[in-house]
């Protein structure tokens, strides 16, 4: 399965994604592109040296949000992409944008949907007061963060971690569940009722 990257920013996860390609552990998706919206991003310098094709498409020069979403579907398409992952990429993507690909949009998210959507989510787990936090790995739907789940992983909230600790604690889970989910869902083990996501172990 024909794989996309988006990424805006250092790029951890794209290079765990990376990362488990080498390895062999993403197979049987492959991931064939990695676009991103910010000149000079961590995530580009991490594609180009895995030697992964890659695009910068800035989002500023664009009218509106389906002018610059018709740009990034045109390149993407140069790619023939099936699945488009989302890692750290920080722009909504518009709903004509999303039914584009065969096997969906999927994102990762740093704190347990529903709780916590948006920016700084780690931040806003830590403020509550939460004894478990986590990450989210889910479809990507026409909101913020709302749509179907795919996999979490949960960490323990400990009484001396600082908002940073507690951050890094959840990006460690991050980059074993992105990578492990994606290739499940590259070897057509995830099915979908509505909103309810299945992983068939086989
Ligand atoms: C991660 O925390 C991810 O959950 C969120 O954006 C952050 C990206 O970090 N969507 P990185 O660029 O992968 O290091």
């Amino acid at each position: 399965m024909k794989i996309g990257v988006l990424a805006s920013g250092g790029g951890t996860n794209l290079q765990a994604l990376l990362d488990a390609q080498i390895s062999g552990a993403l197979a049987p998706g492959q991931i064939v592109v990695v676009g991103v919206n910010v000149e000079g991003c961590g995530a580009l310098d991490r594609a180009q040296k895995a030697e992964v094709p890659t695009f910068c498409l800035s989002h500023k020069g664009f009218a509106d949000r389906s002018a610059f979403d018709a740009a990034l579907a045109a390149e993407l398409g140069r790619f023939d992409v099936q699945c488009l992952v989302l890692a750290g990429f920080m722009r909504i993507l518009t709903p004509g944008f999303l039914e584009s690909f065969d096997h969906g949009v999927i994102n990762i998210h740093p704190a347990l949907l529903p709780a916590f959507p948006g920016i700084h989510a780690q931040k806003q787990a830590f403020d509550y007061g939460v004894k478990f936090a986590g990450c989210t790995v889910h479809y990507v739907d026409g909101g913020v963060d709302s749509g179907p789940i795919i996999a979490q992983a949960v960490v323990p909230v400990l009484p001396d971690d600082t908002e940073e600790s507690l951050q890094q604690r959840i990006l460690g889970q991050e980059h074993k569940l992105f990578p492990a989910t994606v290739q499940q869902v590259a070897a057509g083990r995830v099915s979908r009722v509505g909103r309810k996501v299945f992983l068939n172990s086989k």
